[in-house]
């Protein structure tokens, strides 16, 4: 089955509004139609600039896609300082980042908060990016499979298998996010095999063949490729090198270096 790769930039918490506007302009006068062809470009900025870059994007009709780097489970109410689902819709927002490791590590999101998240994500209709990935002490500890499988199991539950189908699933060790440590080719594609026999363990190889998994943890131009390779890795989510259009913009052409 092939899967189509899609290329993702989490900004984090970076960049204003204006800045953002600047990066994508950038980015979008480096890419082709034949890259959007064989690529889906996702940029995930924070919520200030979200507004700013689908006004961009619908004007001069790019083919980037909009994402959002998390939402509140409940689809309004009295969560002050939060954000719902149905509102990233309403911004033409396509996926949004679910569990990823600095939302587990600093603000306390485990698999029952990241599942309830996933569950309002597809009831807004969009697709969500569900982030798994082990510690370095659960590495040296000979846990990456037992982590990853119950990341992936506990995030998933009572979803549906034609849900999970089309969601997208990000394999980042939380040792290779942000240290420029990349993980060697060969282990990025076993965390994502990993990821690829769970879901084929809840709910078939039909969806596991569909799933969409990404690795991620200081992908940059040099790497990319490399990883890119590897069978059982669909795409990349991007952090700091998402950063700089021309960087990026390698990153999203991987095909063609
Ligand atoms: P870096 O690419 O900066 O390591 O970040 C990876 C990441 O966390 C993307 O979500």
């Amino acid at each position: 089955m092939s899967r189509k790769p899609i290329i993702a930039g989490n900004w984090k918490m970076n960049l204003t509004h204006l800045e953002g506007i600047a990066l994508v302009q950038n980015l979008s006068y480096h890419l082709t139609q034949d890259d959007y062809d064989a690529t889906d470009v996702a940029v995930i900025p924070p919520f200030t600039s979200l507004r700013s870059i689908q006004t961009l994007i619908e004007g001069d009709r790019l083919a980037i896609r909009l994402g959002a780097q998390s939402c509140h489970h409940e689809p309004s109410g009295a969560y002050t300082g939060e954000i719902a689902a149905p509102m990233l819709a309403a911004l033409a927002c396509e996926f949004v980042l679910a569990g990823h490791s600095e939302r587990r590590a600093l603000f306390g999101e485990d698999d029952g908060v990241v599942n309830s998240k996933i569950k309002a994500i597809l009831g807004a209709e969009m697709t969500p990016i569900l982030c798994v990935g082990e510690t370095l002490e659960e590495r040296d500890a000979d846990q990456v499979e037992a982590v990853i499988s119950s990341q992936v199991t506990g995030s998933l539950a009572g979803i549906a298998a034609e849900d999970v189908a089309g969601m997208v699933i990000a394999y980042e060790p939380v040792w290779a996010i942000g240290t420029g440590r990349t993980a060697l080719a060969s282990d990025a594609n076993d965390g994502c095999g990993v990821v690829r026999r769970t879901v084929a363990e809840l709910h078939g190889q039909d969806t596991a063949d569909a799933v969409r998994v990404q690795y991620g943890g200081s992908v940059k131009p040099g790497n990319v490729a490399e990883l890119m390779s590897q069978p059982e890795i669909d795409g990349a989510l991007v952090g700091g090198a998402s950063l700089t259009a021309d960087d990026f913009a390698v990153i999203a052409r991987f095909k063609r270096l």
